[in-house]
């Protein structure tokens, strides 16, 4: 297998073959995820959550993304992985100014990570297109954006009513011209998120919680492992169940999202 890389994954987006995505947080699970068939890696600030124990996002520092990146990506390398490696930047490592957000991304990309990520639009964009001149991938993030949970009042889906809609969809948009590659939306209603995936015809929508209408999907790894220390979010399926074994599992949410039997209409009713 070749290394997935961007042109490969818009050229998916262009075929119409759903990209697959994961969060890893450690060497084996990357590895395993890789194996498995997983295109994308994502090293995603769940961490807070599922492996410090943290209520919320909103305490992972620079230090611990970089620490956990280059543990994912270290596992990628021994085993030789194809996986295209992305890392959130979090709270707080992007907000200050353009300078302050290449600089931590630049600690994600030594790291290990081929893409850093980053959450919310607007004021966004000009810092994605400043990363995206300087040789940084963007993956953004619209919708339920954890990092903003206490300004948003909850974990709750995005993008109801049509000026919240409306807002979504133009920094879709902004987000895309700045040279964003690709876009998570989270917990965005399923057909708003559908028509924005064939609006964007140059960044591959990944979706959660957001129908199956996007051009990939994406779970926190525990969480379709049916490990959780909370309520399980209605959108999750438990891959484990069925499958046996971690690699079973992945395996078989990649062959889900593949056939598009993943995810289902009952599993987000929004
Ligand atoms: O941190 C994370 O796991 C994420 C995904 C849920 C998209 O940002
Ligand atoms: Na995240």
């Amino acid at each position: 297998r070749r290394p997935v890389s961007l042109p490969r994954l818009q050229q998916m987006r262009e075929a119409g073959e759903k990209i697959t995505m994961l969060t890893a947080y450690d060497a084996t699970f990357a590895a395993v995820a890789d194996a498995a068939g997983v295109e994308c890696l994502l090293v995603g600030d769940s961490l807070g959550m599922v492996c410090q124990g943290l209520p919320s996002t909103v305490g992972v520092t620079l230090e611990t993304m970089a620490y956990h990146t280059e543990s994912v990506a270290r596992g990628l390398h021994r085993v030789q992985g194809t996986a295209w490696l992305i890392a959130d930047l979090p709270f707080g490592s992007y907000a200050e100014s353009r300078e302050q957000a290449l600089h931590s991304a630049c600690a994600l990309m030594r790291a290990g990570a081929h893409m850093v990520k980053l959450e919310g639009g607007g004021w966004t964009a000009p810092t994605v297109q400043f990363l995206v001149e300087r040789g940084v991938p963007v993956c953004a993030h619209l919708g339920l954006t954890p990092q903003t949970v206490h300004a948003l009042g909850g974990y709750r889906v995005q993008g109801k009513t049509d000026q919240a809609a409306q807002a979504l969809r133009r920094h879709a948009r902004e987000l895309q011209d700045a040279g964003a590659a690709m876009l998570v939306l989270e917990m965005v209603p399923a057909q708003l998120s559908a028509e924005l995936t064939s609006e964007l015809t140059q960044c591959a929508t990944i979706g959660i919680g957001a129908g199956k209408g996007t051009a990939g999907q994406v779970l926190v790894l525990h969480d379709m492992l049916g490990m959780n220390l909370g309520k399980m979010a209605r959108f999750v399926h438990n891959f484990m169940q069925d499958a046996g074994s971690v690699r079973g599992a992945m395996e078989a949410y990649v062959a889900a999202v593949k056939a598009q039997t993943f995810p289902n209409d009952a599993l987000h009713a929004w």
